[in-house]
Order: structure tokens, then sequence, then C-alpha cells
């Protein structure tokens, strides 16, 4: 039986309701916003609906500030390229996804001003003053994730944003890794742009994600791109209305019904923070037990959520990944984790990254007592 341990990656198995719902919605006879008739008004409940169970979920301004895309990847660059004027200053971190770290260093490259990435520690965690100390006059972004893909380390958003409410700085949120999986308060954090995917923590299909936006921001973001949003039709340029603004084409109707479907189930479906929490101690105190396995990562359990990386002394991550795979039906992931700067400062980039175990909203304690006793025989081959 599988042991799927890669959560991180993408969250499995989805909710049943996802599935029916992407099926119901292809049923639809009629596209978002394209017409008044029968089929376009019901297809339109669907974006809707989503929108709603997002802003309340997440505590945003209104439906309105929640921005439909087809993943984190995009809500991200959606976000850098609809905020950010050449000359801008943007601060961010060495924990960040590849998602973050591309994107700004093209826009380096074209006209950004500069980006600064402020250092993690030995446990991949940033310090929020050396953040702070970053910003400079021309700063227009603060951007990091809230809990790394590779570490599971809990990132200080809390007083990052507290700092950052009252200036003119935006500050954007990663949170991949955490949405689903952790309560986030838009306003009560101060985050301008939360950015995520929809596939992971919140259990619903690839294909799509959120970007929701402050008040503080709303009006200034630019649109990123051009084309037919079902309204406006006689104007050569994009509406002003938000979230038209900012969305164009026709959209992905299945992925964003599972996603509405994950959504209404994914609070009831998941493990209670605590429980999480127990799995996490019982792997970390298992792993502490096998010879030859260094955990790279937050010391406190209090500041960690999620995947937990490890080295394997005299074992790269991937054949160890692709033993635990072919032997003992263990998915895990192994590399760098798409996270291009945080190895260097983990001490990781020489063995070739990490060996990550991602548990989720399934993980129970015995696929985790079953890892462990995989990689016990794993490190006394
Ligand atoms: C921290 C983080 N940010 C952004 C992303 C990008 O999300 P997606 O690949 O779903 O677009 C990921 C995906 O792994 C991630 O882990």
């Amino acid at each position: 039986m599988i042991c799927y341990l890669d959560h991180a990656a993408t969250s499995w198995p989805k909710p049943p309701e996802v599935a029916q719902a992407m099926l119901a919605a292809l049923s639809i006879a009629g596209s978002v916003g394209r017409g008044a008739h029968a089929g376009a008004s019901e297809a339109a409940q669907i974006p809707s609906r989503l929108r709603v169970l997002a802003a309340a979920r997440f505590r945003a301004d209104s439906a309105s500030h929640v921005v439909l895309t087809s993943g984190g990847t995009e809500s991200l660059n959606l976000a850098f390229a609809s905020w950010l004027r050449s000359g801008d200053h943007v601060v961010t971190t060495a924990a960040e996804h590849n998602s973050v770290l591309r994107p700004l260093e093209l826009r380096r490259r074209t006209g950004l001003g500069d980006v600064t990435i402020v250092p993690v520690d030995r446990t991949g965690t940033v310090d929020a003053a050396v953040m702070l100390a970053a910003i400079r006059p021309e700063t227009r972004l603060v951007a990091m994730t809230h809990v790394s893909n590779v570490t599971g380390a809990i990132q200080p958003i809390e007083s990052i944003g507290a700092a950052l409410r009252a200036s003119s700085v935006a500050f954007l949120v990663d949170a991949a890794q955490s949405a689903g999986e952790l309560p986030i308060d838009m306003r009560q954090l101060g985050i301008d742009l939360l950015a995520t995917s929809g596939h992971k923590g919140l259990l619903g299909p690839a294909g799509c994600g959120l970007l929701l936006v402050s008040e503080k921001v709303a009006e200034h973001l630019e649109p990123w791109k051009c084309g037919g949003t079902g309204t406006h039709s006689e104007s050569l340029q994009m509406p002003r209305e938000l979230p038209h603004r900012l969305e164009a084409g026709t959209p992905p109707l299945p992925a964003f019904a599972g996603l509405a479907a994950a959504m209404q189930q994914s609070e009831s479906r998941s493990a209670s923070l605590a429980a999480r929490a127990e799995l996490t101690r019982r792997l970390w105190a298992g792993l502490q037990r096998i010879e030859g396995i260094r955990r790279v990562g937050p010391t406190d359990p209090q500041r960690h959520h999620g995947p937990t990386s490890i080295v394997i002394t005299g074992w790269d991550p991937h054949d160890a990944a692709a033993v635990l795979d072919a032997t003992f039906d263990i998915r895990v992931r192994a590399g760098r984790h798409c996270a291009a700067s945080i190895h260097e400062h983990l001490g990781t980039t020489g063995s070739g990254g990490t060996l990550r175990i991602a548990p989720g909203h399934t993980t129970t304690a015995d696929e985790i007592d079953r890892c462990l006793q995989a990689l016990a025989e794993l490190t006394s081959f």
C-alpha cells in the first residue's frame, strides 16, 4: 500500500467531492461571463462561490479582492507584475521557492531596481529585524514565504506584517505551504498580497490558485495580462473593477469547481493542528534514534509545520528516495525542492539537497513508523 509522504508537492488523496464537482462543471453548457443565458449564469456561480469561500477563509476585505489564478506560481508572478514598477527595490529571503526568486531575478535584469535576499540561519529561519533593516526608501515590496517548503520553518510574518501595516511598502506572503494548513488572517497579519496554490493544503486539483489583495494595494495593481473579461467589451483597456482588472481569458471552470468543493471540505477533513504536531514529534524523535541521519530545520516544534528535511550519511537523497519508493512503496521527494538558495544556509548543497518527508491531511502514526522503519533499514544497508 502506498505510503504518501509528499504532501508538500501536492496533497493526496483529494476528497471525493473534488472529482464530483469537477465532473459536474464539465457538463455546464456555458462559460463564465460569456453570455447571459442559463448556462453562463450557472458557470458564473462557481468562481463567485470560490471567491466568497476564500475571502472568508483568509479574511480578505471583500470577495472581489480574491483573484483566481492557475496556481501559486501564477499568483506570485501576477503580484510582481502588477505591483512593481521600474526602479523599485524588493526585500525577500533565501528561503524562497523559485517561483519568487526567479521572477524577481528576471525583473532585476530587466529594469526593476534591486532585490535584497536576506539570509536565513542554519534552521532555515529568517530574522524579522534583519528583514526590516533591509528596507530602503525605494523599497516597494517585502516578499516572503510563510512556511518553508524545504524545512517547514514558520517564518516570522506576524512581526513583519505589523511593522509594514502603516507603511507604503506592500507585504506579500507566499502561503503555498500554509494555506489550508495553518490559520491565516490577512487583516490581523497585515498581509497585502496573499498568494497560494489550490492543490496543496487546500486539497484542490492542480491548475488553480489564489491571489488575495488588501484594500491598501488594490487600487494600485495594474493589469498584467489583457484579454476578454466578459465585461466592458467595447473598451480596448482592461476594466478597472477587481477582480476583472487582473483576470483575462476563459477561466478553468472544472479546476475552480474542484477547489471550491475542496475548500468546503478541507477544514473538516484535515487533522487538527495538535494531531499534526504529534506526528511531527513522533517523526523527529524516531529520526534522532537512527544513526547516520541529520535533520535540518527548526529545533523549536512551535516554529515548524509540514515538511521535515534530512540528510543521510553516505546517501545521495535521490538514491534514498528511489529505494524508499521501489522497496518500501514510500513516496518522498529528494533534492533542492525548487528552492535555490536555502541549501547554502542549511549546509545541504554538497549533499545534493535533502530528503523531504512531508506528512499531510491523511497521514497516520503508522505511516510515520513505517517510514522510520524503512529509513532504519536503509541506513544499515
Ligand atoms: C513555497 C512554495 N511557493 C510556491 C510554490 C509554487 O506553487 P505551484 O507549483 O503550485 O504553482 C510552491 C510549490 O511547491 C511552494 O512550495
